[in-house]
């Protein structure tokens, strides 16, 4: 990450920090206007009205019309410039673009989750495209946090109960603070994590690598969990009962007969022809009814629904 923040404000990042950034500097500047004039008033009448020897009375003027309309109607304009100006900036936080890619973001006692369509999941670390708009549904597990990623310029409640939304597009690869700014309880200052914005082929790359199997797990439990993720588990049984296709109890390694007159061997290439390619070999006495699941599985994932059929012996 760079350092090109200033005194006030971290490095911008995204798309809309450049108009946050301009509206800070407004409300910023036109406040230091005017506390200097205050200042100055103050000032000048110590000094013009200041006791000089006996008390006299004062001249009895109540008011003076002409200053009481500059006063009023000046910061009254400039008040509604704010108004207008943040009410557009805020909409446009909140309306993502449609071509947005949507991440939903979990929080709760004191972690963030992410998950993403691909069907992956992190924790602490949210992995976005550069250059990308990113949609955040964001909801939490238990009590309000708030998400808040300086150099992006956004920040939003995440509620339990109800959807909160809040969308970014980074313009800089590499590694942004994200943290927790609504107190949530003991551990609420250590609800932190990053924000790893990397180019889009690094991205896939990570989606192909975060949808393997958990650490630990056996590649046949990875396919058993993917069994019911991606809905084989609809037509398909594990026990033997036949269903709208074909039970995956011990059919492995044995021969099946087909529709269209023959048998075949069911090993890992028919399982995988089978998955990408429902309608090749259909098993006598079924209908050919399965989509194909190519482009929704990966090759990782048919090597552990393969695994995992295997295993039911
Ligand atoms: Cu979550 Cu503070």
């Amino acid at each position: 990450m760079d350092n090109t923040g200033s005194l006030f404000l971290p490095s911008p990042h995204s798309t809309m920090a450049g108009d946050v950034d301009a509206l800070f500097n407004f409300i910023y500047i036109s406040s230091a206007i005017l506390l200097a004039l205050v200042t100055a008033a103050i000032i000048f009448f110590i000094v013009r009205y200041r006791r000089r020897g006996v008390a006299t009375t004062t001249s009895g003027v109540d008011h003076n019309l002409t200053v009481e309309i500059v006063w009023t109607v000046i910061p009254t304009i400039v008040v509604f410039i704010i108004f207008a100006w943040g009410f557009k900036d805020f909409i446009r936080l909140h309306v993502a673009p449609g071509q947005s890619m949507q991440v939903k973001v979990t929080g709760q006692k004191w972690f963030w989750s992410f998950d993403y369509l691909e069907g992956v999941s992190s924790v602490n670390e949210l992995v976005v495209p550069v250059d990308k708009p990113v949609k955040l549904l964001m909801s939490s597990r238990d009590v309000i946090h708030s998400f808040y990623v300086p150099n992006f310029r956004i920040k939003n409640d995440v509620l339990p109960n109800r959807y909160s939304s809040v969308w970014f597009e980074a313009t800089d690869t590499g590694s942004y603070n994200l943290f927790c700014t609504e107190y949530c309880g003991t551990k609420h200052s250590e609800m932190i994590g990053k924000v790893r914005v990397v180019t889009t082929a690094q991205y896939t790359e990570w989606i192909e690598k975060a949808s393997g199997p958990a650490p630990g797990e056996s590649i046949a439990d990875y396919g058993a969990k993917l069994y019911q993720q991606k809905a084989c588990i609809t037509c398909h049984s594990v026990d033997g009962k036949a269903g709208t296709g074909p039970s995956f109890k011990g059919i492995f390694g044995h021969n099946a007969e087909l529709e269209a007159g023959g048998s075949v061997l069911v090993d890992e290439n028919y399982i995988r022809e089978s998955i990408l390619e429902p309608k090749a070999k259909v098993v006598k006495g079924y209908q050919p009814v399965m989509p194909t699941y190519q482009g929704l599985l990966k090759d990782k994932q048919i090597d552990a629904l393969v695994e995992y059929i295997k295993s039911l012996e």
